[in-house]
C-alpha cells in the first residue's frame, strides 16, 4: 500500500473515532492507532490492521456494529476510589451540604457521574455520602453513572476491584465497605452498588438530557477525565448538553485540566482551580428577552409565536413554560414539550399533574402514558410507573421504550420472568430497524445499541 493511501485510511478512521466515540487522534498521533489496533486483532500486524480500518470505514451505513469493540479498545479506563482532583473535598466541604440544605423540602439529590468507567467515582460518592451525610439515607437520592464501554459497565455492577483502584482511599472506608475475596480483588458491599444504577451512554450522542433516562434535573454533573480526548467541537457539544441537562445553579465538575476547555455562557467557572462550574440560577435566565421566531423575508406579525421546540433545544425550559398561557389548544407536540419542560426544571409533581391533566381529554395516547409512566418512575413511584408502561404498551405493542423501561424495572425488583418477556418483545421488535435507525418514540436511541 502506498503512504499516501495508508494516510488517507488513517485519516477516514481518525475522523470515524472522533465522530462516533469523541475520540480525538491529531494527525501526527495517528501511529497511536496502529499501536491500539495491533493490541487487539488477531493478526496484530499493519496489514491487518488496515483491513480491519477499511471494514470500519467500508460498512457504510452499519458500521455501529464496530462501536462497543472500539470504545473498549480505544478508551482510557484509569480510575481508583476518592480520585486527586475529580472534586471529592470539593463536594464533602461546600457542594453537598450547601445542595442538602436547598433540598430539605424535596428529599431529592440528583447526580450523574459520565464516563464512570468501573464505577469508582459514582461509588466513592455513595460512599462519600452515606459517611458524611447519613441523615440524607432515605432521601430519593438518584445516582446515575453511565459509560461507553460496555465491559467497564459490567464491571462496575459486579463491584469487584483489585489493589490499584485503592490508592487514595481511607483504609477505614475500604475495610468497612469492601470485602477481600481473592489474593488482591476486593468485592464492594452490594448496598453500596445497588443506589448506583449504571447505564450505557456515548457522550457524543443526543441522548441527554432525557426523563426518560433520568439525565435532567440534575444538581451536579461529574465528567472526570473523559472530556481531555476528546475534539473542541464535541467538548463544545458534550458542555451545552450538560448545561441544559443541570438544574439552574446545578454545578459541573470537571478536571482543573479539562476546565481550561470550557467556555459556555450558561456555565460560571469559580473556586481556583477552576474545576467547578455552576449554572446560572433560574432569575439570571429568565432576564433574558425571549427570542422570537423569525424570518427575515417576511414582515413580522403583531401576534408573533415563540418557537418552543427551538427554545427547548437550547434548554430554555423557563421559557417553554409559556406553553401554558397560550390561548389555544396545544398540539401533543406541544403538550409533551411543556411536560419535558417541567421535567427538566425538577418541577416532577407539576409535570405529573399537566401529563394527567392531557389524559383526561385523550386516554388512548401511548405517547402520554409513556411520559406519565417515566415520571412516576423518576418519583420512585414504581407501581405506578409498571402500570402506565403497561397501558403505553396496550395502546401499543410494539412500543419498544416501554417494554425496555418495563424490562429494566423488573430486573431491578428481581424478577427475571418478567424482565425477559419485555426484553424479548424489544428485540423482536428492533429486528424490524437498521442499526444506525433510530429507535421510534426514543428520540436520540439507535437501534444497534
Ligand atoms: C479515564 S476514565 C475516567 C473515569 C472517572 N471519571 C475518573 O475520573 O476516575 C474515562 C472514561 O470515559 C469513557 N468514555 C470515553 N468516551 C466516552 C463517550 N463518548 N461517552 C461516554 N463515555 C466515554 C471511557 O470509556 C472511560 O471509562
Amino acid at each position: 500500500m502506498s503512504d499516501g493511501s495508508r494516510e488517507r485510511i488513517l485519516a477516514a478512521f481518525a475522523s470515524y473515532l472522533d465522530k462516533h466515540l469523541g475520540i480525538h487522534f491529531e494527525s501526527d498521533k495517528y501511529e497511536e492507532i496502529f499501536l491500539v489496533l495491533k493490541r487487539n486483532i488477531p493478526d496484530k500486524d499493519e496489514s491487518a490492521a488496515i483491513d480491519y480500518m477499511q471494514k470500519v470505514v467500508g460498512s457504510l451505513g452499519n458500521n455501529n456494529k464496530f462501536l462497543p469493540e472500539l470504545a473498549n479498545w480505544f478508551s482510557i479506563n484509569e480510575t481508583y476510589f476518592f480520585r486527586h482532583g475529580c472534586g471529592f473535598e470539593e463536594l464533602q466541604e461546600h457542594l453537598l451540604p450547601e445542595l442538602i440544605e436547598k433540598r430539605r423540602s424535596e428529599k431529592t439529590l440528583r447526580i450523574w457521574s459520565s464516563g464512570c468507567s468501573i464505577g469508582c467515582e459514582p461509588l466513592s460518592l455513595v460512599i462519600l455520602i452515606q459517611e458524611k451525610f447519613p441523615e440524607i439515607h432515605d432521601w430519593n437520592l438518584d445516582i446515575l453513572a453511565t459509560d461507553i464501554d460496555e465491559e467497564n459497565l459490567k464491571k462496575a455492577r459486579k463491584g469487584i476491584f483489585r489493589e490499584w483502584a485503592f490508592r487514595n482511599i481511607n483504609e477505614r472506608y475500604k475495610s468497612k465497605y469492601f470485602t477481600q475475596i481473592g489474593e488482591k480483588e476486593y468485592q464492594i458491599d452490594r448496598e453500596i452498588t445497588d443506589r448506583v444504577s449504571f447505564f450505557y451512554l456515548n457522550l457524543i450522542d443526543e441522548s441527554y438530557p432525557l426523563l426518560e433516562n433520568g439525565t435532567n434535573a440534575l444538581d451536579i454533573i461529574l465528567c472526570n477525565n473523559t472530556l481531555i480526548y476528546f475534539s473542541q467541537e464535541s467538548i463544545k457539544s458534550v458542555i451545552d448538553k450538560f448545561s441544559r441537562c443541570l438544574l439552574p445553579e446545578g454545578y459541573l465538575i470537571v478536571t482543573a485540566s479539562e476546565a481550561s476547555y470550557i467556555n459556555h455562557p450558561h456555565l460560571n467557572a469559580h473556586g481556583s482551580g477552576c474545576q467547578i462550574f455552576t449554572k446560572e440560577g433560574a432569575q439570571k435566565k429568565a432576564e433574558r428577552p425571549p427570542p422570537l421566531q423569525q424570518s427575515p423575508m417576511v414582515a413580522i406579525p403583531v401576534t408573533q409565536t415563540r418557537d418552543y421546540f427551538a427554545l427547548f433545544d437550547r434548554g430554555e425550559y423557563e421559557l417553554c413554560l409559556g406553553l401554558q398561557e397560550e390561548e389555544r389548544e396545544l398540539t401533543q407536540e406541544e403538550q409533551i414539550l411543556l411536560i419535558r419542560s417541567l421535567a427538566n426544571l425538577g418541577k416532577l409533581k407539576e409535570a405529573k399533574s399537566v401529563c394527567k391533566n392531557y389524559l383526561q381529554v385523550d386516554d388512548l395516547s401511548p405517547l402520554l402514558h409513556f411520559l406519565l409512566a417515566s415520571i412516576h418512575q423518576e418519583l420512585d413511584e414504581v407501581d405506578e410507573a409498571i402500570v402506565e408502561f403497561k397501558r403505553a404498551i396496550f395502546l401499543s405493542p410494539d412500543f419498544i421504550m416501554a417494554h425496555f423501561s418495563l424490562a429494566f424495572i423488573f430486573y431491578t425488583q428481581k424478577n427475571p420472568q418478567k424482565a425477559q418477556i419485555h426484553q424479548k418483545a424489544v428485540l423482536e421488535e428492533l429486528k424490524k430497524y437498521e442499526p444506525e435507525d433510530f429507535v421510534p418514540k426514543s428520540d436520540c436511541i439507535k437501534a444497534g445499541h
